[in-house]
């Protein structure tokens, strides 16, 4: 039995190249959404041959949503680097099955307002001396659900936000992988108990 994942984007992608490129074990990744047409991510899938679905922010995003993961008997979802904060209604219909990927130490620097380069830019401003990357579970509150993996770096004094945000991405690339087959390996176990 495989697990089939959908994985969430809004960009560049780089995050879903290292899920397309790592080797799970008894998962696939079969599905990429985004919100945004002109995603470079969407490229990335696409050299993949991995289906690909853009669903447009409007009233209807969520329950759109809903039926294309049900088409594609999707089990879980990765968020990397996707924009919109899920609703409730795609949380409880995956509960413990969403994962999200965030480029700080969680629970610093987190929550509503820390995205993409405005996290490094406080996490130099408030001179931390170690930041890093989080893979946890998502639940109702942004950034707050249970950690699954983590990893740190220094901060060194002649780091940019832009230095800290490539070295973190880096890390990411490790991370969000090795939580992926953490989530693969405990759907597995529930779907085989569910089976029995
Ligand atoms: C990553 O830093 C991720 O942690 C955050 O958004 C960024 C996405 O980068 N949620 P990419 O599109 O995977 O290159």
């Amino acid at each position: 039995m495989l697990v089939n994942i959908a994985v969430f984007v809004s960009g560049n992608g780089s995050n879903l190249e290292s899920l397309l490129n790592y080797k799970f074990i008894n998962g696939t990744i079969n599905l990429v959404i985004s919100n945004n047409a002109n995603a470079y991510a969407l490229i990335r899938a696409k050299k993949h041959n991995i289906s690909t679905e853009v669903i447009t922010f409007d009233n209807n995003f969520e329950n759109n949503v809903l039926q294309i993961l049900r088409k594609h008997n999707i089990d879980c979802i990765v968020l990397a680097g996707f924009i919109k904060i899920l609703n409730s209604n795609i949380i409880k219909a995956y509960p413990n099955k969403i994962i999200n990927i965030h480029p700080s130490l969680i629970p610093s620097f987190c929550g509503k307002g820390f995205y993409g380069i405005r996290i490094h830019e406080e996490v130099i401003r408030y001179g931390v001396k170690i930041s890093g990357a989080s893979v946890h579970y998502v639940n109702e509150v942004v950034d707050g659900g249970q950690i699954i993996l983590q990893k740190a770096i220094s901060v060194c004094k002649k780091d940019t936000p832009q230095s800290l945000q490539k070295k973190i991405l880096k890390l990411e690339h490790k991370l969000l992988p090795k939580a992926t087959q953490i989530l693969i390996n405990k759907t597995l176990k529930e779907k085989n108990g569910k089976h029995k």
